[in-house]
């Protein structure tokens, strides 16, 4: 089947005005990827080389969306929305391009399994004109029906033209379809629009192929490859499904999940074997964690690299560019964004490192603050091997902290501090014997007039 050329064709004209949003629904996101890249990435894990997206309502966003989720996809415009068999035809100039098989895919059904389009394909290769991926539901209402005589899929009945008989059946349209490229265009032209909604139907061709004698198949896949979105709490409903299913991947492949019903991970979130996620860590884009770390509890993760051995949390938050080498911590009430954490350096307590690099060994007390930012420009901070910062230190970047170097506690520093050297940045300390008795007793007498 490799050698077989395949297309795509992603159909997301759609308003999706049940989202009440100013963005397009298929650009409304699970797992922080739009839904309609998911139905991308399935259709290239399905060996779909080329990819259309037909494009209507708020074509401008959509374009700039899939400059980045699909670059290498063709947009098409669907001028009027005058049913799902225009809406394939929309692509025409793709089809004319000549593919052994062709998916037409719906932007707004996210939770496609690629293995499901591999085996509408294999059915392709087997000679088969038209696949239809069907489900099985006891409540069929508002699908198109799968008709079938003598074990023959013969037609696809939508609702509103469904006969009381035929909408009786269980057997459903999940809206997933493979057509034999050299079939497609005989096909599709062939639709007209002469029933309930007035529009092309795209199902209709599975009555022309199987009027002309040619062979077209159903197969079965679950609900979830149906489920389409159309407001915010099936959006909602697909995350939790999506959630559900990768953090039982996540389990399978050695990651320990104590509560996995309180991990959110995203679309690239990547974890290695033993590491444990305690309760409630959320994985925003682009974490990546190597085996045997710990996440401690309430921990939010975004583009931050963990290696192995690392303790992150509880309460931790790790910005893009946290970047944190073997067995580094970070500690509760911690911020650290693009920084570098090195090998075994410490940051335990309430503390915030931005733009900074800090070395192997290094210890940073609780409370300090790297001063990266004046309201203009962002500043680096470095600190050497085995430094100590003590607490409450403020270092207004751009500084650097020596290797082995000593910052004492509640110093603002200025100026670099070079390597074993003991820095002091603040007031010496004055004591007044007797002082606080004498100020009382004033104060007292001052109250009583
Ligand atoms: C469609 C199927 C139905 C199936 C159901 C599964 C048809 C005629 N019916 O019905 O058999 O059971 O999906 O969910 O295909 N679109 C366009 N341009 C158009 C019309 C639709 O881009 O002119 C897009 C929509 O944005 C959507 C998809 O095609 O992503 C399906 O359209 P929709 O109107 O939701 O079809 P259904 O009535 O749900
Ligand atoms: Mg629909």
């Amino acid at each position: 089947m490799s050698q077989r050329t395949c297309l795509s064709i992603i159909l997301a004209a759609g308003e999706g005005t049940r989202m009440k949003s100013a963005i397009p629904k298929v650009l409304h996101k699970i797992a922080g990827l739009p839904m309609v890249a998911h139905v991308v990435r399935a259709a290239e894990t399905a060996g779909a080389g080329n990819l259309a997206l037909v494009i209507g309502h708020g074509a401008d966003q959509m374009r700039e969306a899939a400059a980045k989720f699909a670059p290498k996809a063709e947009t098409f415009v669907q001028e009027k929305r005058l049913g799902t068999a225009h809406a394939v035809l929309a692509a025409r100039a793709a089809i004319e391009r000549g593919h052994d098989d062709i998916l037409v895919m719906f932007g707004d059904t996210p939770l496609i399994d690629p293995g499901a389009l591999t085996v509408a394909r294999l059915k392709l290769a087997e000679g088969a004109a038209v696949v239809v991926i069907g489900f099985r539901t006891d409540n069929p209402t508002g699908y198109g029906r799968l008709i079938e005589k003598g074990g023959k899929l013969i037609a696809i009945r939508e609702e509103k033209d469904a006969s009381a008989e035929e909408r009786a059946i269980t057997f459903c349209n999940g809206g997933l379809m493979a057509i034999a490229g050299k079939h497609a265009l005989g096909l599709l032209d062939t639709v007209g629009n002469a029933n309930a909604k007035g529009e092309y139907y795209l199902t209709d061709i599975v009555e022309i192929a199987s009027q002309r004698g040619l062979d077209v198949v159903a197969t079965e896949a679950t609900f979830e490859n149906a489920l389409g979105i159309n407001n915010r709490a099936e959006l909602a409903a697909a995350e939790a499904i999506w959630q559900r299913r990768r953090r039982h991947e996540a389990m399978l492949s050695g990651v320990a999940l104590i509560a996995p019903e309180t991990v959110y991970f995203s679309h690239d979130t990547e974890i290695g074997a033993d590491t444990v996620v305690e309760p409630n860590v959320w994985f925003g884009p682009g974490v990546t964690v190597e085996g045997g770390a710990t996440i401690h509890a309430f921990s939010h993760l975004e583009g931050a690299t963990i290696a192995s051995g690392c303790e992150v949390g509880p309460f931790a938050r790790l910005r893009p560019g946290a970047d944190l080498k073997t067995k580094a911590k970070v500690g509760n009430f911690c911020e650290v964004k693009k920084a570098v954490v090195e090998k075994g350096a410490k940051v335990n307590h309430l503390t915030y490192i931005g733009d900074a690099v800090i070395g192997a060994g290094a210890n940073i007390g609780a409370g300090t603050i790297t001063c990266n930012y004046d309201g203009y420009s962002k500043f680096l901070t470095e600190i050497g091997e085995n430094a100590f910062i003590g607490s409450n230190s403020s270092l207004v970047a751009p500084v650097s902290i020596g290797n082995g170097a000593y910052v004492a506690s509640g110093s603002v520093i200025t100026e670099n501090v070079p390597d074993d050297a003991l820095a002091f940045g603040r007031a010496r300390q004055k004591t007044m014997p007797g002082k606080a008795k004498e100020l009382r007793t004033r104060r007292a007498e001052a109250a009583k007039k």
